[in-house]
């Protein structure tokens, strides 16, 4: 199987600058600077069908073909490393191993936007990938790949690293943008969108970092390349499907998109646990609703995962055995999305903690029939939050009493968890 993101890195270290070059680092930058229109790379990346690997899959290309040509000032590129998705891990991987992909990403995605200062907003925690990235950036720019008048094409790149304060609304883009100006990290009114009215008032693309490091190799070899790579003839490309929980072997894993949940778990992560069983997982971070066996086959892809009632989201697969409590389970990370909503709008600054108490006090044996009734009207009410973490935040409590609503009631009727936890 054809790789792209995790091709020949050692597994204990990052890739060396040289050991990239010599597997042909920076010859598709060189390449497309020679012999290229940015229209050529862009049209490549439309025409591949890659969509974006930080949750929501918006088309990359056509993201870009939304950026004004003709506005005078500055346009910007952002990188969206912020990762702080419970169950996501991939990212930090990618960064980690080889961050010389994700710079050549970036300098293709400028060249084609005609963008000359780029940013890479990184997680607090991710001191090591931070590293690993500055020293990338210093190699390159030694080596003429960054700089100005990159390889005598007249295009110039400088690539700013910086590190987030640390809070989960910094990875919504608009948010973001506001981090990045330094003022307090709440979203922005869309429209106008980044495209056209970003970072200080001018067309800005954020990206995430999967999506980036993805641009060298359809460049390289083509959208037709690219697209065969899936699993399925729908598919694009292939995806880091990071895996935690009750499984053999939690790993992060490059594979193509489209593949079908099960064979994630039982071929690539050994299968589950001695003396478990599955139960549930969350297909792709904590904002998206649970899948269960019956989801067993489904091809692991944006639009399949929709229609099967979630979202392939981060690509965070997070597995849950026969003892996991689904009160408790969805308890937990409602908690981590209500101590993070930033408090800008008031569904999510109430709804959120109003539903960790519903949901504790139901995991207390505390509950009361009409609470199921309550949770539900809250998944229909947070959907009218200001910005997509109140709704994503829901996502794991529609999944709840979807699919595992005899659960919810045991704990209540019974007054207390049915598992004994
Ligand atoms: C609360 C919240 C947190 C988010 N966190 C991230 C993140 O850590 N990384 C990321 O790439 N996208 C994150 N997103 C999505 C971004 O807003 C944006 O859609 C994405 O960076 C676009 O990149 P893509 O088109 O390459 O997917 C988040 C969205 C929300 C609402």
């Amino acid at each position: 199987m054809d790789t792209i993101l995790f091709k020949n890195n050692p597994p204990d270290r990052a890739v060396t600058f040289d050991e990239y070059l010599a597997d042909g680092g920076f010859q598709t930058l060189r390449k497309a600077l020679a012999g290229m229109s940015p229209n050529d790379v862009q049209q490549a990346v439309i025409d591949s069908g890659l969509r974006g690997r930080g949750g929501a899959g918006f088309p990359t290309g056509r993201k870009w073909s939304f950026v004004p040509r003709d506005l005078p000032g500055p346009r910007y590129l952002i990188c969206n490393s912020d990762e702080m998705e419970p169950g996501t891990y991939k990212d930090r991987v990618l960064l980690e191993h080889n961050p010389h992909l994700l710079v050549e990403g970036m300098a293709l995605t400028s060249f084609a936007l005609g963008v000359e200062r780029a940013f890479i907003f990184i997680r607090r925690g991710y001191e090591q990938a931070a590293l690993n990235l500055r020293s990338a950036i210093d190699f390159a720019h030694k080596a003429g790949f960054l700089g100005s008048d990159i390889c005598g094409s007249g295009f110039s790149l400088e690539l700013d690293v910086h590190l987030s304060a640390g809070r989960y609304i910094c990875g919504e883009e608009t948010a973001l943008m506001n981090a990045l100006e330094g003022i307090r990290a709440n979203p922005r009114v869309k429209p106008p969108f980044p495209a056209v009215k970003g970072l200080w008032g001018q067309p800005t693309v954020v990206n995430n970092v999967e999506t980036l490091a993805n641009i060298p190799a359809i460049v390289a070899h083509g959208p037709a390349w690219f697209k065969a790579l899936a699993a399925t003839p729908e598919g694009s490309g292939t995806k880091l499907f990071c895996v935690s929980g009750h499984v053999r072997n939690p790993i992060c894993l490059e594979l193509p998109i489209g593949i079908p949940l099960g064979e994630i778990i039982d071929t690539h992560c050994g299968g589950m646990r001695p003396g478990s069983s599955f139960k549930a997982c969350i297909p792709g971070g904590a904002s998206t609703p649970y899948f269960t066996k019956e989801h067993w086959a489904v091809a692991m892809d944006f639009d399949p995962v929709a229609k099967a009632g979630s979202r392939l989201g981060t690509g965070g697969v997070v597995v849950f055995d026969q003892t996991t409590c689904m009160v408790a389970a969805t308890l937990n990370l409602v908690r981590f999305f209500a101590r993070e909503s930033c408090g800008w709008c008031t569904p999510c600054r109430e709804g959120l903690p109003f539903v960790q108490h519903i949901l504790e006090r139901i995991e207390a044996g505390h509950g009361e029939a009409s609470d199921i009734d309550i949770l539900r009207e809250h998944v229909h009410m947070l959907n009218y939050a200001f910005c997509a973490l109140a709704p994503g935040a829901m996502g794991p409590v529609e999944g709840m009493l979807r699919l595992f609503e005899d659960e919810v009631r045991e704990h209540i009727t019974g007054g207390k968890c049915p598992l004994g936890n």
